[in-house]
């Protein structure tokens, strides 16, 4: 089975997460714009969403999802989005289309996040496919670099890249993430550091993988 239909999957199996009457947290990616086409079905039962990227806003706007500011909702039932590698906990490397401080903010006004994925997704060690992205302030990009040699990873500047904050993004390579919730503040105690990619404190309370045998829920 291909990977798209996998995706597809696990975002139609996201819909009874969705309750009538809530405003929806959405996040980015090819397996959310799967979910947001499947939202679509619900337009006229919920009042809205609060969206992690411009490109996903522009998508809920065109099936007529009303799209509320993060900062007009004090809290959030739910955020639904999707994740480069997610571990057995949970904890997850996010970034990979470069949302991943919107991402954040989002997830972090939600009771639950419920994580959409395919199967090649999981795994048991963060960094072992996937390198992990770290949202920069563009003046800061050398020495947050040299920082992040210095813990043993090998950041790559991704060229041509503006994140929706107008920073860029450094992957780190070759990055084993053993304790993620410790790497995830000890990275964002570098200077210049806007957020980094791993969802550890901030993790998936649900995981629904699109497998070849069907969607699979792990709560
Ligand atoms: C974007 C993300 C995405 O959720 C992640 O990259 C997964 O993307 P896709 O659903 O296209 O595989 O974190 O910043």
């Amino acid at each position: 089975m291909d990977q798209l239909t996998m995706k597809k999957m696990a975002a139609e199996a996201a819909l009874k997460y969705v309750q009538p009457d809530t405003i929806v947290g959405v996040g980015s990616g090819s397996t959310v714009n799967c979910f947001i086409e499947a939202l679509g079905t619900m337009a006229d039962q919920i009042k809205g969403a609060v969206a992690a990227s411009k490109a996903s806003e522009e998508r809920l706007r065109a099936l007529g999802i009303e799209v509320f500011n993060a900062n007009e909702v004090s809290s959030l039932d739910v955020y639904i989005d999707g994740a480069d590698e997610i571990t057995p906990q949970g904890y997850m490397i996010k970034g990979g289309g470069a949302a991943l401080t919107r991402e954040k903010i989002v997830s972090s006004l939600a009771k639950k996040f419920i994580c959409i994925v395919d199967s090649t997704k999981q795994v048991d060690v963060l960094g072992s496919t996937f390198p992990l992205p770290v949202e920069v302030i563009p003046m800061a990009r050398s020495y947050v670099a040299r920082q992040l040699v210095a813990l043993g990873g090998s950041p790559e500047y991704r060229e041509g890249v503006v994140t929706d904050n107008s920073n860029v993004i450094l992957d780190v390579h070759n990055f084993q993430i053993l304790e993620p919730l410790k790497m995830e503040q000890t990275l964002n105690n570098i200077a210049g550091v806007v957020t980094n990619g791993i969802f550890a404190q901030r993790y998936a309370n649900v995981t629904i993988v699109g497998t070849p045998e069907g969607a699979k829920i792990i709560e």
